[in-house]
């Protein structure tokens, strides 16, 4: 119960990571509040939640979206009480070379991926200065660090994300708030599904093409990156902040 009665806050958690992320917080104690731009999918995790037994509701919001972030926040506070936790998860998925971007590509991934991630944030510190302290952990990637072939406006925005997440950490740290990173390599979501179909492949090909990238030959699985954010969130990660876990199977060894 590393996690016990803390109230986290995950975006993105309708699917993917963010929801293996909801239900491990769950299993360790914690209360969570679902939040996704897809109601369905937001719905869906909170229920899955529940039926293993945790506490957990469920909003609609897109995070690029200030007024819509001061409303979950304010439904988080007004269900469970207070909010300790914040896992930045949800993520635009904009991909191409330079001359493939359009201005709305930009703002989309921008909008999404950094202002989305400064939302939460900014809308969270009053009670976390409130309650003397907290947690936030971003979800960056390997794409943070490294360059890849036609990925332009998503790695920018990763690159940004791991620089807000040490700038965070050096403004807060003060205040006993820590701020931690987690950089996945390639992982098995409807996200990496997608791309598969983007760039004309079966889910089969994709796997073995993706899993070729490290050295464990595979790609890893959510529950592999939500055990990363749950460390980066618990009192374990106690003198832990400005740090980026790598969880990518070795992919970006050399
Ligand atoms: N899957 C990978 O291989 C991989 C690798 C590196 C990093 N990541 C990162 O992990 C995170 C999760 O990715 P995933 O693979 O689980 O993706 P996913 O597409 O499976 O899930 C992302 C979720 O975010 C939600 N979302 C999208 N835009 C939103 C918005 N504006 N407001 C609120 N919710 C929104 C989606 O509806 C979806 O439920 C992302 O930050 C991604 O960049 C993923």
């Amino acid at each position: 119960m590393r996690l016990k009665n803390k109230i986290a806050i995950i975006t993105g958690s309708g699917a993917g990571i963010g929801r293996a992320t909801a239900l491990r917080f769950v299993e360790e104690g914690a209360k969570v509040m679902v939040v996704d731009i897809d109601r369905d999918n937001a719905k869906q995790t909170a229920q899955m939640l529940q039926e293993a037994g945790g506490q957990a509701e469920y909003a609609q919001a897109d995070v690029s979206d200030s007024k819509a972030v001061e409303r979950v926040i304010e439904a988080t506070v007004s269900t469970f009480g207070n909010i300790q936790i914040l896992v930045n998860n949800a993520a635009a998925f904009v991909f191409g070379k330079i001359e493939d971007t359009t201005p709305e590509d930009w703002q989309k991934v921008l909008g999404v991926n950094i202002i989305g991630y400064a939302n939460m944030v900014q809308t969270v510190l009053p009670h976390f200065r409130a309650n003397g302290g907290g947690v936030i952990v971003n979800v960056a990637s390997v794409s943070s660090y490294i360059a890849q072939p036609a990925f332009v406006p998503y790695n920018t925005s990763k690159g940004g994300i791991m620089q807000m997440t040490r700038c965070l950490a050096l403004d807060l740290a003060s205040e006993n708030i820590r701020v931690n990173g987690v950089c996945p390599g390639a992982i098995f979501t409807q996200a990496s599904a997608n791309h598969m179909k983007y760039i004309g492949i079966s889910v089969e090909e994709g796997r073995k093409l993706f899993g070729q990238d490290s050295p464990m030959k595979r790609m890893g699985e959510p529950v592999e990156i939500a055990n990363g954010i749950l460390f980066l969130a618990s009192d374990e990660a106690s003198f832990v902040t400005g740090a980026h876990l790598v969880i990518d199977g070795g992919a970006t060894i050399d």
